[in-house]
């Protein structure tokens, strides 16, 4: 057992967290980490405000232990998608880019508020703008890291942060949650390791490709959705990298952006210009790569299309290789962190004065 910062702040057993992931972090996984004592996030950037409020209150059936929900604060319905867990007194809000204006009501109700970045000195803001824990995404990760390592981001964030540190991006076993907590982090965040579970809803012929994948099998950049990002290396990914600007699929993804937040065309413009305007915005041709990415994303995980799907994936899926359960999989890892932060106090030996 572990108790650390994180799981006191949480009040969870484990201090493991479900990254939230579009598409993926539906309530029945959410609510599988959380009764398997880690902590669920279920992502909100690809729900309509209503489906949002389902959403939670689902996770709530399932589930009466602590839980979150995730939403970039730069993208189509952020403000709408916020406003609807705070009703509903989400126990955990955790943002991505932009600056979470709903602290103090958060706090309000006893929430707490989680920030995720990729660069020391956005975590530091976050401190300084009252989050009460922060996310760091290393390069490894699935998605969106930076350019800085784990190795090297947690250590440089323990130093300049007094909140707890929760540390994602190539963590996916006992070792990497040992290896987290001697960095300085407080636990860590999983997302591609909770992908590959026996209960998560992605295409079997997908989970297959990321169990048979290398850490040399991913790709790095900002072709799949206009921000720097790490997806799985399959030939649709390569072509990808290769291809001009996709004009005609940003249309389509853009159309079906909208038809699935249920948004009028004004909206949708009007949603466009502020996401251009706002302090971390998105140029409209950031905003147009977001639109193929997400139809591409759907196409992967929902109908495991090779030809065209492409799937956000981490380095650590070379070291992933079977499917468990998210129980089996969470205990596998406590008792494994266990063991080797038990066999690596052997290691140590009092200098002779
Ligand atoms: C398929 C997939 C989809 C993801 N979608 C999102 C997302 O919608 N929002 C987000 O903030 N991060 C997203 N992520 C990134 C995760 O939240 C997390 O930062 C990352 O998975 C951590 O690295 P790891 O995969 O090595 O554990 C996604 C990751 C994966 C694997």
């Amino acid at each position: 057992m572990f108790k650390t910062r994180m799981t006191e702040l949480f009040g969870i057993k484990h201090p493991i967290m479900l990254a939230g992931m579009n598409w993926i972090t539906e309530p029945e996984l959410v609510s599988t980490v959380c009764n398997a004592g880690g902590l669920g996030i279920f992502a909100t950037a690809s729900c309509t405000p209503e489906e949002t409020r389902q959403n939670i209150r689902k996770i709530r059936e399932l589930t009466d232990k602590p839980f979150g929900i995730n939403q970039i604060l730069i993208g189509p319905g952020a403000q709408e998608n916020i406003q609807v867990a705070i009703e509903e007194k989400a126990p955990v809000i955790n943002y991505s880019l932009g600056k979470p204006w709903f602290v103090e009501q958060v706090h309000s109700y006893g929430g707490k508020v989680l920030g995720t970045t990729a660069i020391a000195r956005h975590a530091v803001r976050a401190a300084q703008l009252g989050c009460d824990a922060v996310v760091i995404t290393g390069h490894e990760a699935a998605a969106h890291g930076a350019d800085a390592t784990s190795l090297v981001l947690i250590p440089i964030v323990a130093r300049q942060v007094k909140i707890p540190i929760i540390a994602a991006g190539g963590f996916y076993d006992g070792r990497g949650l040992a290896a987290a907590l001697v960095l300085g982090a407080d636990g860590i965040s999983m997302g591609s390791r909770f992908m590959l579970t026996k209960e998560s809803n992605i295409h079997d012929k997908f989970k297959q490709l990321c169990l048979q994948a290398t850490e040399q099998d991913t790709l790095y950049s900002d072709r799949f959705d206009g921000m720097p990002g790490r997806a799985l290396k399959t030939e649709a990914s390569e072509a990808m990298m290769k291809s001009g600007f996709p004009l005609v699929e940003a249309v389509q993804g853009a159309l079906e952006i909208k038809r699935l937040l249920k948004l009028s065309l004004w909206k949708f413009i009007g949603l466009s210009f502020q996401m251009m305007r706002a302090e971390e915005g998105s140029p409209l041709w950031v905003q147009a790569r977001q639109a193929v990415s997400a139809r591409r994303s759907m196409k992967a995980i929902y109908e495991g299309d090779m030809e065209e799907g492409i799937l956000f994936a981490g380095q650590d899926c070379g070291g992933i290789s079977d499917l468990p359960s998210v129980e089996e999989l969470i205990d596998r890892i406590i008792t494994e962190a266990e063991e080797i932060l038990e066999a690596t106090k052997k290691l140590v030996h009092p200098q002779k004065k």
